[in-house]
């Protein structure tokens, strides 16, 4: 069996320090053999605002899976005037979650794509029970499954100010703080270039409500993926490094 990356047939150790990612790793205590690359499906969990944004890029890039926010293709519906984002807009406006219906479809889509084959990073979806539902249906179609569920834990009362300080950039969507994670020129995107702002749904007002509603739908799921045995529960309000290596702690253990 070779690496699916470097084509390296010298088996696990000297894989693993070629390229770090491809062929094999050591997942829960076994060796396992992933074609194609590094196959891992995992799913954020936490308040807005808890940084799961912010992890999941930096686990997107350390193992080459796609980042998909439901969050952030619904802003770029909103961009570019779809249907979709006139929809979604009238819930996300007022903090609340759009309807079950209208995520299912767009993630499955979504799901479909080719670089979705090594697994990916889910960031906002599922967030309600019934998602969860339909993600576990369809993965088991094809007998998979969520791989890990990772909770990032931040207190209520970080929430208003981390969301306060967030700025977003209007072009490319990266996403920085005032405070804890400035760009280089105030109000200028690092990556880009493009304005930064203050997302409608950051106000105090709206945030409140995100944070009632999350408690209400979306909390629910950490008992939901407990009984599945893949959460796994991560301290957020560390600095984002500290934050990200306890992930990296976990995936790899
Ligand atoms: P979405 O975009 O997913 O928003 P959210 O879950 O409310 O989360 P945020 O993106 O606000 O926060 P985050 O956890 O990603 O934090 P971030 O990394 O940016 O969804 C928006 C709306 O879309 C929803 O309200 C809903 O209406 C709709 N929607 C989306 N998905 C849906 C679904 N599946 N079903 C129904 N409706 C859906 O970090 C926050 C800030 O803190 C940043 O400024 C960051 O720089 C800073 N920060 C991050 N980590 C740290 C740290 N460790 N220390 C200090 N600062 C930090
Ligand atoms: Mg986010």
């Amino acid at each position: 069996m070779s690496c699916a990356r470097y084509g390296c047939r010298a088996g696990i150790v000297p894989c693993i320090q070629r390229c770090n990612r491809a062929a094999e790793r050591k997942v829960r205590g076994q060796y396992i053999l992933f074609e194609g690359g590094y196959v891992m499906k995992i799913i954020m969990l936490g308040a807005p605002g808890a940084g799961k944004g912010t992890q999941a890029k930096m686990i997107a890039a350390k193992y080459d899976i796609p980042h998909i926010s439901t969050g952030d293709i619904f802003r770029a519906n909103i961009k570019e005037g779809t249907e979709l984002g006139r929809k979604a807009k009238e819930y996300m406006d007022q903090g609340a979650l759009v309807p079950d219906e209208l995520v299912v479809d767009l993630i499955m889509d979504r799901f479909a794509k080719d670089d979705c084959k090594n697994g990916y990073v889910l960031d906002g979806f599922p967030r309600t029970i019934p998602q969860a539902e339909a993600l576990d249906a369809a993965l088991v179609k094809n007998g998979e499954k969520v791989d890990y569920a990772i909770n990032v834990d931040v207190p209520d009362e970080n929430i208003v100010n981390r969301m306060s300080g967030r700025r977003a950039c209007v072009g490319c969507g990266a996403t920085y703080h005032i405070v804890y994670n400035a760009p280089k020129v105030e109000g200028v995107c690092d990556t880009c270039g493009e304005k930064l702002i203050l997302r409608d749904d950051d106000k105090p007002e709206t945030v409140l409500n995100r944070l009632k509603v999350y408690h209400d739908q979306t909390q629910p799921l950490i008992d939901y993926y407990e009984k599945a045995g893949v959460v796994r529960n991560v301290d957020g309000t560390q600095d984002m490094n500290d934050v990200f290596n306890a992930i990296v702690d976990v995936l790899e253990q």
